[in-house]
Formats: structure tokens, C-alpha cells, sequence
């Protein structure tokens, strides 16, 4: 019996272990915005970078971008938006340790923030 329960322990102990290492979720994303300092049709463009630090592939990343438009057109391979949210590189998994990034041109930015997406560590 106590050898059962040193071994369980031993079990969850790696097990945590394991979890911690080289682990990521979405929240070790983030996103920034900056003007390009172009024009495009009368409109200032901005340049929307999200920065994946981590060494893991992120799929089906959405953002929240409510009342998102754009003055320039966006390919919805790029970014895709259905409702409030914003489906980026349609749903297609992010490199690790890499920058995603569009542009979209408005009088001002748009307060985006990232939703959701699914990490796949290896
Ligand atoms: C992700 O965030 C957690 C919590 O802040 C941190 O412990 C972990 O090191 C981060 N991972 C990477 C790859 O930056």
C-alpha cells in the first residue's frame, strides 16, 4: 500500500513536471498595433502584430475586434471576421517563436484583443 502511494506520487509528480516544461497557452501571446505611416483610400494604415513566443504551433486563433473595418481590403486567408470575433490565417496553425501580422487602414485603431486559439505543443 505505501509503496502504491509512493508511486503515485512519483506518477503525479512527473506529471506536473512534464505539464510545466516548454508549456504554453494563449495567454503568452500578445498583440500590438502600430501606424505604418501610410495612406491607403484617405485613411491611416496600422499594422497589427501577434507575437507567438512560444515553441508551439497555435491554431484557430480568434481575436476580438468589435466593429472591426477596414478601408484597405484584408484576404480572409489573412484575417476573416464573423461578428465581434476575427479568425486570423483562417484558422491555420501559427509558426512557433514567430510574428503574425496584417494591415488595415481606419481613422483610428481598433481596441483588438486576442480571444482564444489552440496550442499544440510537441
Ligand atoms: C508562458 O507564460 C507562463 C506564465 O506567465 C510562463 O511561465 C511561461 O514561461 C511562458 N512560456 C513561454 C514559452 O514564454
Amino acid at each position: 500500500m505505501a509503496n502504491a502511494c509512493k508511486l503515485l506520487a512519483l506518477v503525479l509528480f512527473f506529471a506536473l513536471v512534464a505539464k510545466g516544461y516548454g508549456q504554453c497557452s494563449v495567454d503568452n501571446l500578445s498583440l500590438g498595433q502600430a501606424k505604418t505611416g501610410q495612406t491607403v483610400n484617405g485613411k491611416p494604415e496600422w499594422k497589427v502584430s501577434v507575437k507567438n513566443p512560444c515553441p508551439c504551433t497555435v491554431m484557430n486563433l480568434k481575436l476580438s475586434c468589435v466593429g472591426f473595418q477596414s478601408a484597405s481590403s484584408i484576404d480572409s486567408s489573412v484575417m476573416s471576421k464573423s461578428g465581434d470575433e476575427c479568425l486570423l490565417n483562417g484558422g491555420s496553425p501559427l509558426a512557433p517563436m514567430s510574428v503574425f501580422s496584417f494591415n488595415y487602414a481606419w481613422d483610428s485603431s481598433f481596441d483588438l484583443t486576442i480571444l482564444s486559439g489552440q496550442p499544440h505543443c510537441s
